[in-house]
């Protein structure tokens, strides 16, 4: 008999509980059944009062919410939108849907996300070219915001609006304030690999009530308040189903679990194998308290003695799934024509960079095993 493969360790897959199911049946057995109910109302409430925003609306997409969001902020044809290089093309393909150009920045050392310092270089540069830029969209990568105190600060003195893309940063915080609270609008995703999900799904939210109440219309295929299908405007099917927001509101419950145990893992890899050489972990910024969404290492193969590519091969041999960091947006095909400041801090990041298995159900010895495959790496 051939022993069975070890169960698949993945990346950061959807950690349920009971309240979850109990709600999504609740939705169920009401027979709202459908993108609007009662369930959707109350997500939208409770995850205002998680993020500190006063206005949010329930979408079926981070992916919606970045692309509502540059609707009403007026990017349109000819417009260009700042946008962090070191990102999942999500960002930069909601400025293509607009059918505005996106202008890439790279991330800073300390926190990955976009460098502050090239940031006000770009502005100074548009501004003498009389052509400042109609937003820039701010990543908070990997669970970590991004410096806003510096980018909002920016973003005023040249009165361009920031969207706060926190897909990635449910329950993380700058200064204290939590992610998603920075901007004229933010977005964030609840897709199945996310730190908290609903399967598929996304929220904008924005302390501005008009943007949200307009943003609600278009998603909701922009109808006009009339007995009959009128519509002044071109709407999207975009909302969330209250199925969806039934299990999103039972994530809710348990985000703060959720994101001290994301805290745990990311110190059990220090602890397992931070002692070695070569390998460094995604810096944490003082500014704030990230939420650890996936525990991302460097590995410099000069003194580890094996490269990411040799631990992510060693890792899938044992049926683990590991991913290298985002491929930065200026070098990928689709974005080549693309003007970028800076460049290669993100593109050291693509070469060494890891994402090791960060599911928050993961028990201890099974981080265990994967934490004894990258040292075994560094031997071979
Ligand atoms: C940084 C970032 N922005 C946007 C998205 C898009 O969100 P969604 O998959 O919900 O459309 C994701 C991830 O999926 C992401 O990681």
């Amino acid at each position: 008999m051939t022993a069975l493969p070890p169960k698949r360790i993945y990346l950061s897959p959807p950690h349920m509980g009971q309240a979850e199911r109990e709600l999504l049946l609740d939705a169920f057995d009401s027979n709202w059944i459908a993108p609007i109910g009662p369930h959707v109302d109350a997500f939208e409430r409770e995850f205002c009062e998680t993020v500190g925003v006063p206005y949010a609306v329930a979408l079926s997409s981070g992916t919606a919410a970045l692309h509502l969001a540059l609707l009403l902020l007026g990017v349109g044809p000819g417009d260009e939108v700042i946008v962090s290089s070191f990102t999942f093309a999500t960002t930069a393909n909601a400025v293509m849907y607009m059918g505005a150009t996106p202008v890439f920045i790279d991330s800073d050392p300390i926190s990955w996300n976009m460098d502050p310092g090239l940031l006000r270089e770009e502005l100074e540069s548009s501004a003498k070219r009389r052509k400042v830029p109609k937003a820039v969209i701010v990543v908070d990568l990997y669970g970590q915001c991004a410096d806003y105190g510096q980018v909002i600060e920016t973003c005023e003195r040249y009165g361009v609006p920031v969207v706060e893309d926190a897909a990635e940063a449910v329950g993380s915080t700058y200064k204290g304030r939590p992610a998603g609270s920075f901007g004229a609008a933010a977005t964030f995703s609840f897709n199945g690999n996310k730190i908290i999900t609903t399967s598929g799904g996304g929220m904008l939210v924005s302390s501005d009530a008009g943007m949200v109440e307009r943003a609600r219309h278009l998603a909701t295929q922009a109808k006009d308040p009339a007995p009959h299908y009128q519509h002044s405007a071109i709407g999207y099917n975009y909302r969330m189903s209250n199925l969806l927001a039934a299990v999103g509101r039972g994530q809710l419950r348990v985000l703060k679990d959720r994101v001290s145990r994301k805290r745990e893992i990311f110190q059990f890899y220090q602890r397992a194998f931070g002692d070695l050489p070569g390998v460094s972990f995604m810096p944490i910024a003082s500014y704030g308290e990230p939420n650890y969404w996936l525990t991302c290492i460097l590995v410099d193969p000069a003194h580890f003695g094996a490269t990411r590519e040799d631990i992510r091969l060693a890792l899938e041999k044992e049926n683990i799934e590991s991913r290298p960091l985002w491929k930065p947006m200026h070098l990928q095909p689709v974005f080549k024509d693309c003007r970028v400041r800076g460049g290669s801090v993100s593109e050291g990041f693509f070469r060494d960079g890891l994402c090791l298995p960060s599911g928050t159900a993961l028990t201890d010895v099974e981080l265990e095993r994967v934490a004894g495959i990258i040292r075994d790496a560094g031997r071979g």
